[in-house]
């Protein structure tokens, strides 16, 4: 070998291995979620998460259906980084203010009290993120659907999106089209929409989210045809036209505090509460309306599917590795921020 073809060869090598380890480098750099995260640090985690939310859930039958309700809008603005439990400070703008978070969105007492008690066992170990992460699932447990192994060790931004809260987390009014878009956009497909939507067979929404369909559908002067004349005249008389719009009804008539498949089977018979929910079947010629059918007949493979769905929910876009995020001490506080909400002119000048 002629020492022209060696120099070729040694040049050519290194530059693979200068390759390999800038590959290796950004692997490192976004690690993966991990199930076995906290066994070290936290062995106890799910317990302890599991406990307080049991307890929660003793006065609060709605608890667990809120929570995995944080869980998705985290996830949906800027990945599962929880960012929605920022309180507004100096720095920050909360998400809470979003429209569809501001009076809908609760529960972030009960993940105080789940941070409280995380901090008292492992302090300074578990992330607010994680927290949802872990809640979305034994909430639903408890509720008697499927369990799933959680992924861990996503880390809590510093910062929030108010904006995006605005945009990306899916409105009661959108078509089909948008909500397969805005679930795409987050690298969701048709299937996580159908299955993950089954997370309204428990819980409860205001009067103010479909009181369009019961009306003036769509400007028609009339109610919204896909829905069944019984659960229309239902509604009509929970939530009468210039009523209280925060009223509640519960999302799955048939067994509001169970999880279960009749999310599914009320869909099939016209009574899904929200125009989002009803779009799942009533769209014609729409892919989602065999997904609905499989769901409603198969309760097996709609626990599995959801199993799944949140998953891979629960994958979008963590913060991981240290150098991004940090392990917040409390879940409506970015670490060292004050809490105080408004500094007002005079305490600026007079400090001054
Ligand atoms: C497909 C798009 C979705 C839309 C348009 C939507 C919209 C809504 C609306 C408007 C409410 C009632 C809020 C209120 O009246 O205060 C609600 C409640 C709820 N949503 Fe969704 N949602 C969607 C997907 C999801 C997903 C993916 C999950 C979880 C995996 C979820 C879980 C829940 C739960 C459990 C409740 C009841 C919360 C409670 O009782 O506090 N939703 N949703």
């Amino acid at each position: 070998m002629s020492s022209f073809s060696l120099k070729i060869m040694s040049s050519s090598t290194l530059a693979i291995a200068a390759l390999l380890l800038w590959v290796s480098m950004l692997r490192g750099s976004t690690a993966q979620l991990d199930a076995n995260f906290y066994n070290t640090t936290c062995p106890n985690v799910l317990s302890i998460v599991q406990q307080v939310i049991s307890n929660a859930s003793q006065t609060d039958i709605r608890i667990g259906a809120s929570l995995i309700r944080l869980h998705f809008h985290d996830c949906f603005v800027d990945g599962c980084d929880g960012s929605i439990l920022l309180d507004n400070s100096s720095t920050i703008q909360t998400e809470k203010d979003a429209a569809p978070n501001v009076n809908s969105t609760r529960g972030f007492d009960v993940v105080d009290n789940i941070k409280t008690a995380l901090e008292n066992s492992c302090p300074g170990v578990v992330s607010c993120a994680d927290i949802l992460a872990i809640a979305a699932q034994e909430s639903v447990v408890l509720a008697g659907g499927p369990s799933w192994t959680v992924l861990l060790g996503r880390r809590d931004s510093t910062t929030t999106n108010l904006t995006g809260a605005n945009t990306d987390i899916p409105a009661p009014s959108e078509n089909l089209t948008t909500l397969i878009a805005k679930f795409s956009a987050v690298g969701l497909d048709t299937t996580d929409l159908v299955s993950l939507s089954g997370a309204h067979t428990f819980g409860r929404a205001q009067c103010k989210n479909f009181i369009n369909r019961l009306y003036n559908f769509s400007s028609t002067g009339s109610p919204d045809p896909s829905l069944n004349s019984t659960y229309l005249a239902t509604l009509q008389q929970l939530c009468p036209q210039g009523g209280n719009g925060s009223v509640l009804a519960d999302l799955d008539p048939t067994t509001p505090d169970g999880f279960d498949n009749n999310y599914y089977s009320n869909l099939e018979s016209n009574e899904g509460l929200l125009q989002s929910d009803q779009e799942l079947f009533s769209t014609s010629g729409a892919v989602t309306i065999s997904i609905v059918s499989n769901f409603s007949s198969n309760q097996s493979a709609f626990f599995a599917s959801f199993a799944q769905s949140m998953i891979n929910m629960g994958n979008i876009s963590p913060l991981t590795g240290s150098q991004q995020g940090e392990i917040r001490l409390d879940c409506k506080l970015v670490n060292g921020g004050s809490s105080y909400i408004y500094e007002s002119t005079y305490d600026l000048v007079s400090s001054s």
